[in-house]
Formats: structure tokens, C-alpha cells, sequence
């Protein structure tokens, strides 16, 4: 389910915490098993809360909770579109117009590629370069269209 390379990265996450504490270290090995397979199937969830020792409800718990984890395949790389006020009043209705024109997609959809997934997001905390946007886990800021087509045309 996961190669060994991600098995030895949860076993340095498991050794940041005292043998009673091992399902402290859920998020970040769900995280793990993430980037290896791009969302969180059953499976992998059942998979990862049995190489932490704890109830396969407990991994469960933990993705629906964060947003970060996804709970049903995604495109290859996520797109997330700040609306929030400082981005809004800044011109982010635009960037989401110009994204889902440019990828043929709505919001909260993903590319016929499989290569793009554009969402809504909320405060991204870096409100001084409104408008902006995340993509995987980069902040892309001060936005405007034909830099969202510069930054696209590279990934
Ligand atoms: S309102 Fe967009 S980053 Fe804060």
C-alpha cells in the first residue's frame, strides 16, 4: 500500500512522540500516504492507522476533519482561489472567472485532464498580496490573469 521510502517517513513522524502518544503522529503519516497516492481512499486510511497501531475509525476522523486531506480522487495539482474579503475586494471574482474560463472548469472541479482541481478557499493568511491563490503548496500573490497564465503554463 505504501513503498518503503513513505513507511520509513512515518517512523521518523512515530518517533517524534512517546509509545503511548503514537496516534499523535496520524496526521502527518495520513499526509504521507497522501502525497504517495494523491487522496485518501478507505483503504489507505485502514492501511495507515494499522502501521500506527490504533482503530481504523481514528484515521477516518482525522481526514474528515482537516481540509487538507482529500476523502475522493483530485487532479494532479489543486488550485485554491482565496474569496475571502481582502482577496475578494481586491479582485479575486476575476481570477476565479479567468481560471474557470482558461480550464474549463468550475469551481469545486477538475480538469477532463485530470490535471487541475479549482476550488474556493478560505483566508489564506497572506491577505497583503491579495488577490491570491495556492496551488499545491505554493502561494502564488498579487494575481492578475496573465499571471495566473505565467504561473500555469509551468506546472
Ligand atoms: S483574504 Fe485572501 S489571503 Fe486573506
Amino acid at each position: 500500500m505504501l513503498p518503503a521510502a513513505r513507511l520509513r517517513e512515518i517512523e521518523r513522524e512515530l518517533a517524534k512522540y512517546p509509545p503511548e502518544q503514537r496516534q499523535s503522529a496520524l496526521p502527518a503519516a495520513l499526509r504521507i500516504a497522501q502525497d504517495e497516492h494523491g487522496w485518501l481512499s478507505a483503504e489507505v486510511m485502514e492501511f495507515v492507522a494499522g502501521v500506527i497501531g490504533v482503530p481504523p475509525v481514528r484515521a477516518h476522523e482525522v481526514a474528515t476533519f482537516y481540509s487538507m486531506f482529500e476523502l475522493a480522487p483530485v487532479g494532479r495539482h489543486k488550485i485554491s482561489v482565496c474569496t475571502n474579503i481582502s482577496c475578494m475586494l481586491r479582485g479575486s471574482a476575476g481570477i476565479v472567472a479567468h481560471l474557470e474560463k482558461k480550464l474549463k472548469v468550475k469551481l469545486g472541479g477538475t480538469t477532463a485532464d485530470g490535471k487541475f482541481t479549482l476550488r474556493e478557499a478560505e483566508c489564506l493568511a497572506a491577505c497583503a498580496g491579495a488577490p491570491m491563490m495556492q496551488i499545491d503548496r505554493e502561494y502564488y500573490e498579487n494575481l492578475t490573469p496573465e499571471r495566473v497564465d505565467e504561473v500555469l503554463e509551468k506546472l
